[in-house]
């Protein structure tokens, strides 16, 4: 058994600090450690108990750094890594603008094995451990992404992003050659080591019902897997789909009428509900997925964090790149936080650190594997710097709790705050 602790400050959740007290449900020690066998977590503990109990085990003390579980992306587009932050265009121009031309750009493997690389890396230099992500209409997109993360040992979700209509021909697939291709990928790559296959329709503007009903039958041959796709992420998008399918009851029925709505469905940004599509999310136990920096840099409104809290919803936490405009989920902590600002609450920083980890594992049906630190789970973990920059440290140093220490980490960090990213117990960062 090839066994590893790592030492030094450690935050861990042990339940959801949306439906309970998050004092409850929060654990810190200022001086706590890790103890791995075999990529697994083996025991969580104190330093001095743990280095006791194995005296011969290699040793990493981080000191003041603060481990917690590695961040858990549900929601992003290794596509668009290389149009992050392009300037001026809201949902449907920035697509047809920006996103349509780069990713015609995946139908040669070299570049989306060169784009999938330098994704993970990013994601790995921001504490990031498992992202869940659209890959483009091209198969060898697919591949490209899982080969890579495989390299790197990580568990990821994705699939091959559906569309038959409103899109270039160079990106438009049909209802039968996307049944063939995701049932031809996701038989080759669901469960392989640690990868997760999503069914991907991009988005129902981007698919006939055709499409939508080929792959709602995909889905239910292959209930195992997971289905990613967006939900009222816009006004003018709405609109559109209430055009394109007339009979509707509304966004979510688009898909809910072709097989696509289920307890193992991701929803992305889900800002514009009714109240009739936040019933049904909550009676399946559907996942909607906040992605707070694309929202406000989209232009796309304020996605209502605290009321879906209060529902069967599972709420997972998101990049959204390249429409959202950070690799970090620090930066989506914060924005997360802001857009709570906006809307009158103040979300906890445990409520923040749960969502970007535990929250986005219990969306993907990940719980007790990553986004936890807890005996059997994968040693999936990162370790903050919590005073990464003067402006941070000047901060911190007059904080009276972990959570204000965390918090000002939360707000002004970036990949400069995280010391180490561990995948499967190995050091892949730092
Ligand atoms: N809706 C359909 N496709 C996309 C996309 O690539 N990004 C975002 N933010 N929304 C979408
Ligand atoms: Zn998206």
């Amino acid at each position: 058994m090839q066994h590893k602790l790592i030492l030094g400050q450690i935050l861990s959740h042990s339940g959801n600090p949306f439906s309970k007290e998050w004092q409850s449900v929060s654990h810190f020690s200022a001086r706590g450690g890790v103890l791995i066998a075999n990529g697994k977590i083996q025991r969580i503990g104190e330093a001095d108990d743990l280095r006791r109990d194995h005296p011969d085990v290699p040793v990493m003390d981080y000191a003041q750094g603060l481990i917690i579980p590695g961040f858990v992306d549900a929601h992003m587009h290794y596509p668009q890594t290389g149009i992050i932050a392009s300037w001026g265009k809201q949902l449907i121009d920035w697509l047809n603008t920006y996103t349509f031309p780069e990713e015609s750009r995946f139908h040669d493997p070299a570049y989306a094995e060169q784009i999938a690389g330098r994704t993970l890396d990013l994601a790995l230099a921001h504490g990031t451990t498992t992202l869940t992500s659209f890959c483009t209409i091209h198969p060898a997109s697919v591949d490209a992404f899982f080969d890579a993360a495989a390299q790197r040992g990580m568990a990821v979700v994705a699939g091959k992003t559906c569309m038959d209509r409103n899109a270039p021909d160079s990106l438009r697939d049909t209802a039968q050659s996307a049944y063939d291709d995701s049932k031809a990928l996701l038989t080759k790559w669901h469960r392989r080591g640690r990868a997760r296959y999503a069914i991907t329709p991009r988005f129902s503007p981007t698919s006939t019902p055709d499409q939508l009903a080929a792959l709602g039958a995909l889905w239910s041959e292959f209930p195992d897997c997971l289905m990613q796709t967006h939900l009222s992420e816009q006004l003018p998008e709405i609109d559109w789909v209430k055009g394109l399918f007339p009979d509707a009851r509304d966004y979510l029925d688009t898909y809910e009428q072709f097989g696509l709505l289920g307890a193992k469905g991701l929803y992305g940004h889900a800002i514009h509900l009714t109240e009739r599509e936040i019933a049904r999310l909550s009676e399946v136990g559907a996942a909607v997925v906040h992605c707070p920096t694309s929202n406000s840099f989209i232009g796309s409104g304020l996605f209502d964090l605290m009321g879906l809290a209060q529902t069967q919803v599972r709420i997972g936490l998101a990049t959204d790149t390249g429409g959202g405009s950070s690799f970090s989920m620090l930066r989506t902590m914060a924005a997360a936080y802001e857009i709570g600002q906006l809307r009158g609450v103040a979300i906890h920083p445990s409520q923040l650190l749960w969502l970007a980890t535990a929250g986005s594992a219990e969306a993907l049906h990940m719980s007790g594997q990553i986004g936890c630190l807890a005996p059997g789970a994968d040693a999936d973990l990162t370790v903050l710097d919590l005073a990464s920059t003067p402006a941070i440290a000047q901060r911190s140093a007059r904080a009276e709790s972990i959570w204000d220490t965390l918090f000002s980490t939360i707000m002004m960090g970036d990949d400069r705050a995280i010391r180490a990213t561990y995948v499967a117990g190995d050091k892949r960062h730092g």
